[in-house]
């Protein structure tokens, strides 16, 4: 059988994917605004929040999904550990404005609950085009969420620090775990170990 026997009249006509042929983060992000895949996270949204930075940051981080003041203000990591973050970044010599900031989820789940594994799948295309319209050379993974939607099985206490490589859109990029910065702000007696994790960020800038 050739290819084409392979193909119902359906795939043969169907329009191509606006999320693979968008061009720009500007067009990809008008498409996660107007996205409605999951009916509850539309409905229960003020907005999405497709991500904030530069269309050429050499970092990318991510986080688990908009809470209440992201959700509010368009905006991921605006609330409390979004404060902290901009403290870690300074830490290391990073200005917010220079990196990108995203998260698994573009919506908030009601209520603050875990994003739930067919949101996850459905949300997953626009974070994937974001990484492959940037193409930084460093992906972050903050907390377990993030971890485990792109290295399952892994725990965050073990993989935090801990580089590795993965194709993304037939390009390899270098992902490094770190606790997430609402650790911190939750425990306080974790922000030494928090801040020592963010200084691989920089050992690792330094060498890419
Ligand atoms: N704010 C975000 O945007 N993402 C998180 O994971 C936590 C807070």
């Amino acid at each position: 059988m050739t290819e084409l026997e392979g193909l119902s009249q359906g795939d043969l006509f169907a329009p191509p994917d606006p999320i693979l042929t968008c061009t720009t983060l500007d067009e990809l992000h008008g498409l996660i605004r107007d996205c409605v895949k999951c009916d509850e996270l539309a409905e229960y949204r003020t907005q999405a929040v497709p991500g904030v930075g530069p269309a050429n940051a050499r970092v990318f981080f991510i986080g688990e999904a908009p809470g209440r003041w992201e959700d509010e203000q368009g905006e991921p990591f605006v609330g409390d550990a979004g404060a902290y973050l901009t403290e870690l970044l300074e830490k290391i010599g990073l200005n917010r404005s220079e990196v990108f900031i995203s998260n698994i989820l573009k919506c908030r789940p009601p209520d603050n609950r875990n994003p739930k594994t067919q949101e996850m799948d459905a949300c997953a295309p626009y974070l994937e085009r974001q990484i492959e319209l940037i193409g930084p050379a460093l992906v972050v993974l903050l907390g377990r969420v993030a971890l485990e939607r792109f290295f399952p099985k892994e725990k965050i206490t073990e993989a935090a620090t801990k580089p590795r490589r993965k194709a993304i859109g037939g390009r390899q990029i270098t992902f490094l775990p770190l606790l997430h910065p609402a650790f911190g702000i939750r425990r306080q007696d974790l922000k030494p170990e928090i801040e020592q994790q963010f200084w691989k960020i920089r050992e690792l800038l330094d060498q890419l």
